[in-house]
């Protein structure tokens, strides 16, 4: 069996008999001859195939419409057309399933990003997502392999979890009790001693807590898998369904962790521009023709490095109107994280030593009393790509930052043991994967980069 993408990579292919399987993508022709794009998903190119009518049954030729799934064996010859180099001329042809062009929403080309959302279970059959797809599959491949060349083992971290990572409350409830009837204690709260697990559980945020518990036995650890929130914000860059890579690493500081973040981004960026040029090459052209040169400047730059404090007085000193007021304590918004990137630094920024109010209890203190050794990276046309800390790594500070929170701390005795056995300096981030699908196909809104997206009211497919 061979794909479309081998048949069009092989050098002697001309001349030689071959099978090729796929849907169609467009058919024209007339009544003696018909041409059919053919594609099966292997590569944004499509195979021509040339049908003589009068060899072919009259009703198999009518069913192969757009969107129809055949086997064809032809001879490969050299194409006359300027399109291609190759084109099949057909010699047998199955016709695995039709596509009634009456009722097949994709007959037509150029539907809207929006149309094709309602028909997630379909869009992956268009160049757009066909693209979107295999880039995305790329970057994975290279995100396992950076790790794996440097040391780092992949430690898969629970999707189940009793503690909130974040603090932030936003968590889904895992749950066998009865929604209409659950047990009660007498206070008249639910008894979840009576759940499967025997106490409260959530569908994880993050897997940084675990991770961190890895780090400090292997020395360098990352995760990558979903993670779920439940934070009611239908904007173009956030899932309540979505994939996080979460390095974590013993004995690393803040700038250490910095160094990693750009190091990486950077190779996954120039993965992408070697080894998926056909498909950027097509969302360049179709979406952002900016994009290759925006993903080019990212390698040829560094970042920059700078403090929240100096962030603010950037923003103060803009005289930008910014629709969130700018103040030293504020969390910044994504108009000033664009603004910092896109007006001021024009490259991705790294904002470090963020107010100890706006971040998680488990970030480094430093000895100024009301910051902590957070970073987040800060990408062009995104905003926040990664978000990371230094790690408390004393015990009696995080016991008291817990406190102080008001954090269950019966939910992170196991969290807290770390500290108190063989404790390490230790630090590390998450980047958000589909922030960075974002950023690498030029796409402007998240759900489009994931097969299935999750958001409010929304998990249809
Ligand atoms: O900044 P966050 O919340 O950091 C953490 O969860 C840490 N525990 C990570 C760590 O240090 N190991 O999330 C990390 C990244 C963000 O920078 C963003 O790219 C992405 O995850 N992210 C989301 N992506 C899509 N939809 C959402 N709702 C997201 N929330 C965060
Ligand atoms: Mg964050």
């Amino acid at each position: 069996m061979i794909t479309i993408k081998n048949i069009l990579r092989s050098a002697d292919i001309v001349g030689k008999t071959t099978e090729i399987k796929g849907w169609v993508r467009t058919k024209r022709g007339n009544k003696n001859i018909t041409f059919i794009a053919l594609n099966d998903g292997s590569t944004i190119h499509n195979i021509q195939v040339v049908i003589d009518n009068t060899k072919f049954d009259e009703n198999l030729i009518k069913q192969i419409s757009t969107g129809a799934c055949i086997a064809v064996k032809g001879i490969m010859v050299e194409s006359p057309g300027k399109e291609q180099l190759v084109e099949m001329h057909a010699e047998n042809i199955v016709l695995y399933g039709n596509a009634d062009p009456e009722t097949y929403p994709l007959q037509k080309k150029g539907h809207s990003l929006e149309f094709l959302r309602e028909i997630a279970h379909l869009r992956p059959r268009t160049n757009t997502f066909g693209a979107v797809l295999r880039i995305r599959h790329a970057i994975a491949f290279a995100i396992h392999k950076y790790f794996n060349d440097n040391g780092f083992y992949y430690l898969h971290t629970p999707i189940i979890t009793g503690s909130d990572c974040e603090g932030a409350g936003e968590m889904f409830r895992v749950t066998t009790l009865d929604a209409k009837n659950p047990p009660l204690n007498g206070d008249g709260s639910v008894n979840f001693s009576e759940d499967f697990f025997g106490k409260e559980t959530k569908l994880t945020v993050s897997g940084q807590l675990e991770g961190e518990l890895g780090a400090l036995a292997l020395s360098r650890i990352y995760t990558f898998g979903p993670t779920f929130r439940a934070e009611n914000s239908n904007t173009p860059r956030h899932l309540a369904e979505f994939w996080m890579i979460e390095p974590e690493m013993a004995f690393y500081e803040i700038n250490d962790n910095m160094d990693l973040a750009e190091d990486f981004l950077k190779y996954l960026i120039r993965y992408a521009l070697d080894n998926c040029m056909d498909d950027l090459g097509f969302l360049c052209k179709m979406y952002d023709e900016e994009l290759i040169a925006r993903l080019r400047f990212i390698l040829e730059n560094n970042f920059e490095r700078i403090t929240y404090t100096k962030a603010i007085e950037i923003l103060k000193k803009s005289g930008v109107q910014f629709e969130f007021p700018v103040d030293w304590g504020i969390d910044l918004q994504t108009e000033h994280e664009r603004y910092l990137v896109e007006k001021y630094f024009k490259r991705p920024v790294i904002v470090t030593d963020y107010p100890k109010d706006i971040k998680a209890f488990y970030m480094k203190q430093n000895d100024d009393g009301r910051t902590v050794r957070g970073m987040d990276v800060l990408f062009p046309k995104i905003g926040e790509i990664i978000g990371g800390s230094q790690r408390e790594e004393d015990y009696e500070k995080l016991k008291n930052r817990i406190t102080e929170l008001q954090l269950p701390e019966k939910d992170l005795w196991w969290y807290l043991e770390t500290r108190k056995f063989g404790t390490a300096p230790h630090s590390g981030f998450g980047l958000g994967f589909e922030r960075l699908i974002l950023f690498v196909t030029g796409m402007s809104n998240i759900r489009d980069v994931i097969p299935f997206p999750r958001t409010p009211k929304n998990a249809e497919f």
